[in-house]
């Protein structure tokens, strides 16, 4: 069954990077373009290139591979970082929908995908700086 085991890192069950890279870039293409995800948008800048760029170093090192966000822009402090923008249940619930077509786009193997989804809930809640 593809879901990680101590041997296996989610990073290497998902294909490494270059997969990586195609989810992530993806799941930018379906946030500037579907009318849903217009509200998350928004909160982003004009261009998305160095979002990819995080996002993609980020998870690298949160999935098992390489930790290519501390190498490049320093520690992470997920919570912090996303505080000048208005997070609530609305905004989680749109950024999780949006990675879940990206994976599914992404031909993700449905039970590597719920896995993937399942751990990305709590970062995303934890992200979360608005009650509602
Ligand atoms: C599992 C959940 C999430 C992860 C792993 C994640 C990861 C990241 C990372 C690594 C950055 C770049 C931080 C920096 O270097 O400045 C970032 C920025 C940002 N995130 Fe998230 N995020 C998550 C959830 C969310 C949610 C729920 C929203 C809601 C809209 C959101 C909106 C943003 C915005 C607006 C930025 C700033 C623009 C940018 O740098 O792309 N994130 N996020």
């Amino acid at each position: 069954m593809a879901q990680p085991t101590p041997e296996t890192t989610p990073y290497e069950l998902l294909g490494g990077a270059d997969a990586l890279g195609r989810i992530i870039e993806r799941f930018y293409a379906l946030m500037d373009s579907e009318p849903k995800f217009a509200r998350i948008r928004e909160l982003h800048p004009a261009d998305l290139a160095v979002s990819a760029e995080k996002l993609t170093s980020f998870l690298s090192g949160w999935l098992g591979g390489p930790n290519l966000y501390m190498e490049k822009f320093g520690h992470p402090m997920l919570r912090a970082r996303h505080l000048p923008f208005p997070i609530g249940v609305a905004e989680r619930d749109a950024w999780l929908a949006c990675m879940r077509r990206a994976l599914e786009d992404g031909g993700v193997e449905p039970d590597l995908r719920d896995w993937l989804m399942q751990q990305l809930q709590g970062t995303a809640d934890w992200v979360r700086n608005r009650p509602e």
